[in-house]
């Protein structure tokens, strides 16, 4: 089944004015409970503790992805390109928007946590006993698996797979632009009509006019300063370790055998990494905070405690360093442990990086990380060949290291602590 909707449906939109829906299954793929559920996860995860406007939801940036990707479609179709396999529409389109379905709440934190993939989940809550893998099987009957192969990557045709993920696809533009948006900040304003019309379908990729040469290199630039600015932000960051340290404590709590006064499923079978789609789907954002509130009661002092931070945003302090060792690492923690502190809790060591775009040497293998532009003769070129903008923040690698600790606590013991080491720790 195929249909169009009679009447076009659509989303008032903060950053695409409008999201327009006319297909009869992309309208009922947004109306299942799995797809609802994004509705109840931050598209920033903790971030809101540094930038308070930053409280979209995964719906809100899903509905995006999908609009972008259909007006990169339509654009194509307008315009008669050929290389655009007009059967693969709403493939693409699905994927599009389901491409998040598998976040839990406070995704990076809770992946690192428990060991888990959200790509892995998206995958299966799509070919799993769902409401989204019904609706899809409406299409055909391997439908559910063609879009979980365009989420992996690994579908046959590779123009499709380049719509959703590659360094210029919809995802990423919608995220630059919608948590620009919402954080408030500066960066990230690309101009994203220009860059739409710049695409072509050639030779069964995406590649981009070379005259959005200049649109692009302000893209790229605009993805590096988010990072800086707001991805890594360390105070987003301090955040994120108290999130990790949290569900640390409490797994450990629970192999220990320790009777919470709260655990409602599925947190349980969380902890022992033991999940079935339908449970997964009953973690949001919601349950996972209602959980920390009531922990903060536990008798275990420290989950308690870190809840108690959590919440009430008292966050660990940090420090920048250029270089760290493992060597030094042992001798904090030991000095830690010497006055009484935590050694495993109150001491954690941090060390972002990101590249902004991967350049690709030329005798590398093109696995779709590059970004190719098209001459007027029809020659491919890597963008990093072309243009020094791009190359030159291609290497820049900015991580330097962050150390992370309850500042109250160490002004506590700071006489008992070698003079050098307070000072470290600016305490
Ligand atoms: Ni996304």
């Amino acid at each position: 089944m195929y249909r169009s909707l009679r009447e076009e449906k659509v989303f008032k939109d903060p950053v695409h004015n409008y999201v327009h829906v006319q297909d009869e299954i992309i309208w009922a793929l947004i109306n299942t409970p799995e797809f609802q559920r994004l509705r109840r996860i931050r598209q920033l995860g903790t971030s809101y503790l540094t930038f308070h406007g930053a409280e979209h939801s995964r719906f809100s940036h899903s509905l995006g992805v999908y609009e972008i990707t259909r007006r990169i479609i339509s654009q194509f179709e307008r315009s008669g390109y050929s290389g655009w396999p007009h059967e693969e529409r709403l493939l693409a389109l699905c994927a599009a928007l389901l491409h998040d379905l598998g976040h839990g709440p406070f995704s990076h934190s809770i992946e690192e946590a428990f060991d888990m993939n959200h790509e892995d989940w998206t995958c299966k809550i799509l070919v799993g006993d769902t409401q989204v893998a019904e609706v899809l099987r409406r299409v055909s009957s391997d439908f559910p698996e063609k879009v979980a192969a365009v989420i992996r990557k690994d579908y046959e045709k590779p123009i499709v797979v380049n719509l959703v993920s590659s360094p210029l696809d919809a995802d990423r533009m919608d995220y630059l632009l919608r948590d620009a948006y919402f954080t408030g900040v500066n960066y990230g304003t690309i101009d994203m009509d220009r860059i739409l019309r710049m695409l072509r379908p050639f030779q069964g990729r995406v590649v981009v006019k070379e005259s959005g040469m200049h649109a692009v290199e302000d893209y790229l630039m605009s993805r590096y300063q988010m990072y800086w600015q707001v991805y890594f932000h360390p105070v987003t960051r301090s955040s994120e370790i108290l999130l990790r340290q949290i569900f640390r404590r409490a797994k450990e709590l629970h192999q220990q055998g320790y009777g919470f006064r709260f655990l409602p499923d599925p947190l349980p079978g969380l902890f022992e990494r033991e999940l079935t789609v339908t449970e997964y789907l009953l973690l949001d954002e919601a349950l996972v905070q209602t959980a920390f509130m009531q922990w903060t009661n536990e008798e275990d002092e420290l989950l308690g405690s870190l809840c108690a931070r959590f919440l009430d945003r008292r966050l660990y302090k940090y420090v920048e360093l250029d270089h760290i060792d493992m060597e030094m690492v042992d001798q904090l923690r030991s000095a830690f442990a010497q006055v009484g502190l935590n050694a495993e809790y109150d001491l954690e060591i941090d060390f972002p990086t990101d590249l902004p775009y991967d350049v690709f040497r030329p005798d590398d293998e093109l696995k779709g990380k590059e970004i190719l532009l098209l001459d007027r003769q029809d020659n491919l070129r890597e963008i990093s060949e072309v243009s020094d903008i791009v190359r030159s923040i291609s290497g820049l690698h900015r991580g330097r290291c962050h150390l992370y600790y309850p500042k109250e606590k160490l002004e506590a013991v700071k006489d008992q602590l070698p003079q050098h080491i307070a000072q470290l720790f600016e305490v």
